[in-house]
């Protein structure tokens, strides 16, 4: 298989006040990536950052931000983050279903990696089309709780999805997000997803680098024996 794991707390349960140093100990702690949820009040019931935090901490740090854009209309976002520093950028088919060729075009043009999220609630056939586009998303992001909160229990009904799109595209990323950890990750890693974000239980360990090292290997292990 031609994806590599990808662990990416999500820096949704990071202390805020503290984004840098906490971005700090969870790389040096092995991330592969941090994980951004932006969202707008108003996509889902929550409010948390933007461009201008994205920016801030770009500063700080060269690594990989993949965000998460939960927000009614991700096109505006598409500059500002640009300009900010992010790297990838995830957007909701929910919000996208006429303009998502031209939002990915913009998206690559702006020097980012494309990626599309689904809710629980979303038919995985919805994205089948931007996988295989000639402008193509890189990324599926496959949502295992209703998107706006940190801390919830993972679905793992939505393993149907991931295992669909793992039989039909072997090299894509599918990235898993909700309630993922220990006790979550090996029915998400031998359904196919190899990209893995994990909010409350990777801060919420004792030793956030345990968790992550048993996310990555289950992930390996899944696709040895695949
Ligand atoms: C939820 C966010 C997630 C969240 C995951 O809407 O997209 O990234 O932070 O948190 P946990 O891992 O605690 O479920
Ligand atoms: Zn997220």
């Amino acid at each position: 298989m031609g994806v590599t794991p990808k662990i990416a707390p999500s820096m949704l349960s990071s202390d805020f006040a503290n984004l840098a140093s906490e971005a700090h100990r969870m790389l040096n702690d092995g991330a592969d990536w941090l994980h951004m949820d932006i969202m707008d009040g108003h996509f889902v019931p929550n409010l948390t950052i933007g461009a201008p935090v994205i920016e801030s901490l770009r500063k700080h740090t060269e690594a990989y931000l993949d965000c998460h854009l939960m927000v009614t209309n991700p096109l505006d976002y598409v500059e500002p983050l640009r300009k900010a520093g992010a790297s990838g950028f995830t957007f909701h088919i929910e919000t996208s279903k006429d303009n998502w060729s031209e939002l990915v075009q913009r998206i690559k043009s702006g020097g980012m990696t494309p990626g599309v999220a689904l809710k629980p609630g979303t038919p995985v056939e919805e994205i089948y089309p931007l996988v295989e586009a000639e402008n193509p998303v890189e990324l599926v992001l496959v949502m295992t709780v209703e998107p706006g909160f940190g801390g919830q229990k993972f679905m793992p009904e939505m393993m149907n999805k991931v295992r669909m799109l793992r039989q039909k595209y072997p090299s894509l990323n599918i990235e898993v997000d909700g309630g993922l950890g220990p006790s979550t990750i090996g029915t998400a890693a031998s359904a196919g997803a190899n990209c893995i974000v994990a909010g409350s239980s990777v801060f919420g360990a004792p030793k956030p680098a345990e968790v992550i090292s048993l996310m990555r290997k289950s992930v390996e292990k899944a696709q040895q024996t695949s």
